[in-house]
């Protein structure tokens, strides 16, 4: 008995031997585990540091403060945008903007901020930024630019100037600014940028060999740029930009047609946007594929509806003045033609 019990006492002393010293290796280990968490913690907050301090940090200026201006100046500080920039290797610093239009300055620096300075002339912004965005209306460039000049305020080796002037030509620009020929371009993009969506043109080449730094990093961050190699490409390209009355034109189109046939006005405008974003969402993906459009034509079921409408569409010449109202204008956006058909 008495065996039994030392026996038994024994036992309890070695499960409570072997359960304390699992325990202790037990938190041995969680503390180790949460030193080594901690330590990977600090390594990637110091990862962090180190990759804002590896960031491009870019001082940006607008001369004009309109639509378009307001829209690029958002899109590069929207909070929800500074991942695309840092991916990119960027990061804002500040965002000096001139004072007109003054409600959409002001917006801009109730929204944010920290960025944004208001300032009274175009001479101040760009003697505070590195990158400066001329976004005036084409009557007020000439004017403004000899201001500039006169003052000495570019600087050679710091300002990048880009014009969103859409008859400015960039051999111009450089003349009137004295800038080296890498640092001066021409762009045009649509207020959408401010959201990342559309894509921006950019003449000259950006990424060309003693190009610019950042720029086209810049404003594929922004949604997308197609660099363009001359003026001329720039123009030709303009001019699907200059049709998004046709596209809303066609959506009309199908809308009325649709109320027509007794569908009402709210269904049949909800019915063709919704159909239309889809289709054009189908279209986007892949894109850079030159095939992309062709295989979804490839793909429409042989002899159903859509590839019969297209068929039909085609024979009546609808793609024939389609054409022709583009070269219209493109002799419009080149100063050729006020761009009117018979
Ligand atoms: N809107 C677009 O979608 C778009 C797209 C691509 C390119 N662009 C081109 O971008 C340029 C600007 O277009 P926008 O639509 O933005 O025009 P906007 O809204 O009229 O902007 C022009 C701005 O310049 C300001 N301004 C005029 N003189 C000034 C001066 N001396 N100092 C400082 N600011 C001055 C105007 O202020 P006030 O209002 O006080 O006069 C206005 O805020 C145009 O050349 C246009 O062709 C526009």
């Amino acid at each position: 008995m008495h065996s039994c019990c030392c026996r038994s006492t024994l036992l309890l002393l070695l499960l409570y031997i072997t359960a304390a010293v699992h325990q202790a290796s037990a938190f041995h280990t969680n503390n180790q585990a949460t030193s080594m968490m901690s330590s990977a913690k600090k390594q990637k907050l110091n990862d962090d540091d180190d990759d804002k301090q590896s960031l491009h940090e870019i001082r940006v200026g607008f001369i004009g403060c309109g639509t378009i201006a307001s829209a690029i100046a958002t899109s590069l500080a929207k909070p929800e945008h500074e991942e695309y920039l840092s991916e990119a290797g960027l990061s804002l610093s500040t965002i000096s903007v001139t004072k007109r239009s003054a409600s959409k300055s002001s917006k801009l620096k109730e929204d944010f901020p920290h960025v944004v300075s208001v300032y009274e002339s175009a001479e101040e912004v760009v003697r505070n930024s590195d990158l400066v965005f001329l976004c005036l209306l084409p009557q007020q460039v000439d004017e403004m630019l000899s201001e500039l000049k006169e003052k000495g305020t570019w600087n050679n080796g710091r300002h990048t100037l880009v014009s969103l002037v859409s008859t400015s030509k960039v051999e111009d620009l450089i003349a009137k600014t004295s800038l080296p020929t890498n640092r001066v371009f021409k762009m045009i993009c649509l207020p959408p940028i401010s959201n990342r969506e559309g894509c921006a043109l950019l003449t000259p080449p950006a990424s060309s060999e003693n190009g610019h730094p950042y720029l086209k990093k810049m404003f594929d961050a922004l949604g997308g740029v197609v660099e363009c190699p001359t003026d001329e490409i720039m123009s030709s390209m303009m001019v699907p930009t200059g049709l998004m009355g046709t596209m809303y034109g066609i959506m009309k189109n199908n809308r009325d047609w649709l109320i027509n046939k007794g569908v009402s006005p709210s269904d049949a405008s909800y019915f063709v946007a919704r159909s239309y974003l889809s289709m054009v969402q189908d279209a986007e993906r892949d894109c850079r594929d030159p095939k992309r459009f062709d295989d979804l034509i490839e793909e429409q079921t042989p002899g159903g509806l859509n590839e019969q409408a297209l068929k039909n569409q085609e024979k009546q010449g609808v793609f024939d003045a389609y054409d022709k109202s583009m070269d219209a204008v493109l002799s419009r956006i080149q100063g050729k033609s006020d761009g009117s058909l018979p």
